[in-house]
């Protein structure tokens, strides 16, 4: 998943961009790049293959004209591979309009069919030049930004979050966000944008949701929402619970070592204000029974780790609430012909909120009329404003790409459903005992975390030059062996 920041401000957004950059490096990348309008409104950019160090390497060597207004880019290639002419931004309207994009564009071809007909010639091989050529034709016949996005997001089919300035509107960014995430940071007299709050934590924790299928502009001093249609919309605002602190290594060799360490931390948080007078109540379902009462089945669906909790899910759900639950991946789900309908649950486990199969089949589901429900760790994501409700797990940011932290805290949240539906449902017996256990969970796990360390790190030696492992177990120890494979191959 590309890494998407925006900043406009009195600030120069050089280092603004390239920090926010090296904040989301985490999603991984294979080149990098940044434009900024600078004080005399020309609009300048760099951009490379390669880790970000190679872009700031370029920029120490031949220093790009610094200005206050600028967009940012981390690539994972799709279309073209990872070359400096195929990296973000990408150029229009004779290199005054600059571009960015996460997602993919399904119907690239077929635009870029219309445009060289037309013709425009394109310097890359990505459908990202296509929507610049879009905007930049659009551009020319209003000199709007804004008017430029409405007359192109209806166009483009697929996923995508859109960032474009234009040298002429200096002090201002305008974004689109569709099945791709998007979010807005509020500072003092400046805004940010981007692909994830990590982007912009370190200057504010002032956030604003932004839904699918809409247009935001930011300036200086304001921000605007409209939907695809130029209807105005009023954006969700939200506080991020962590600080820039939370999302660095603190110390650990890696981010997987810290994030290990923080899962006693992850489960208690994710417990926390759910347990009321030795009985689950999980605020975020008040007055949501019917979600659980009105069916007759449940189907979990995830990818990967999230998955695997989805499977001590089921055991969790079938124990306490006597409901049939189906574990379904995600990316098999939507292509076959599931039996689903209104009297169906689904379920979706996602860390991230964005993995595109995950929101797929949510969508699947809910266009079949299932009710839906999303556990999930990222505020303001697609897959539970897409959801019928969400149960957030508090896990933290998890940067590592081998899921840790998050994998304890889906099953925390799992265990606190499986409770919860169950005392709707009026079929669990002995609620207070599970709940006492469900709590005396963090310090279990400090325990085990403490007491382990050294046998853990000694077969980890020991292991190391291993050819194969083979990881057995039974009831909820069989999804943990599938996730401990999972992690040993990571
Ligand atoms: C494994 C891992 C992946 C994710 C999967 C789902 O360590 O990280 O298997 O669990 O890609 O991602 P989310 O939970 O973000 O939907």
């Amino acid at each position: 998943m590309c890494g998407i920041v925006g900043y406009v401000g009195p600030r120069p957004s050089q280092e603004i961009l390239i920090a926010g950059l090296a904040r989301l490096e985490y999603r991984g990348y294979d080149s990098a790049g940044i434009a900024v309008i600078d004080a005399d409104g020309g609009l300048n950019m760099r951009k490379k293959a390669g880790k970000l160090s190679v872009l700031r390497d370029s920029l120490t060597e031949h220093e790009l004209a610094e200005g206050t207004t600028g967009i940012g880019h981390t690539r994972w290639a799709t279309h073209g591979g990872p070359t400096d002419v195929n990296a973000h931004p990408h150029l229009a309207d004779d290199d005054r309009l600059a571009v960015i994009h996460n997602g993919i564009i399904e119907n690239f071809s077929a635009l870029r069919a219309e445009l060289e007909a037309e013709g425009v010639t394109f310097r890359s091989e990505t459908d990202t030049e296509v929507a610049a050529a879009l905007l930049g034709r659009e551009y020319r016949k209003t000199g709007d930004l804004q008017s430029a996005f409405l007359a192109v997001v209806n166009r483009l089919e697929g996923a995508f979050t859109l960032l474009a300035m234009h040298q002429d509107q200096p002090g201002l960014v305008v974004g689109a966000r569709r099945n791709s995430p998007l979010v807005i940071g509020l500072g003092e007299g400046e805004n940010f944008l981007g692909s994830d709050v990590a982007a912009f934590v370190e200057h504010t924790r002032h956030a604003l949701a932004i839904g699918q299928d809409q247009i935001v502009s930011i300036t200086p001093d304001a921000v605007t929402v409209t939907d695809f249609d130029g209807n105005p919309v009023e954006p969700e605002p939200f506080e991020v619970s962590w600080d820039a602190a939370a999302a660095e290594k603190g110390g650990w060799p890696s981010f997987m070592a810290k994030e290990v360490a923080e899962e006693p931390e992850a489960v208690a948080n994710t417990i926390r204000g759910r347990v009321r007078d030795g009985a689950v109540v999980i605020p975020e379902l008040d007055g949501l029974d019917d979600l659980f009462t009105g069916i007759n089945r449940i189907i979990i669906t995830a990818c990967g780790t999230a998955s695997y909790a989805g499977l001590v899910g089921k055991y969790a759900l079938e124990h306490w609430a006597r409901i049939p639950v189906d574990v379904e991946l995600a990316h098999e789900f939507r292509y076959r012909d599931p039996v689903i309908g209104a009297d169906t649950l689904v379920v979706s486990i996602s860390q991230s909120g964005e993995t595109m199969d995950t929101l797929m089949a949510v969508k699947y589901a809910r266009e079949r009329g299932a009710r839906t429900l999303s556990i999930c760790n990222t505020q303001g994501a697609t897959i539970p404003r897409e959801s019928d409700a969400v149960v957030y797990t508090h896990a933290g940011p998890e940067v590592a790409v081998a899921s840790t932290k998050a994998f304890v805290a889906q099953i925390t949240a799992l265990l606190l459903l499986g409770l919860h539906v169950g005392r709707v449902r009026g079929s669990l017996e002995d609620g207070a005992a599970s709940v006492a256990e469900l709590e005396a969970l963090p310090a279990k796990l400090a325990h085990v975390l403490e007491s382990e360390q050294g046998h853990v790190a000694q077969l980890a030696g020991w292991m190391a030059d291993t050819r194969s492992v083979l990881f057995l177990g039974r009831h909820v120890g069989y999804p943990i062996a599938l996730e401990g494979a999972l992690k040993l191959k990571e």
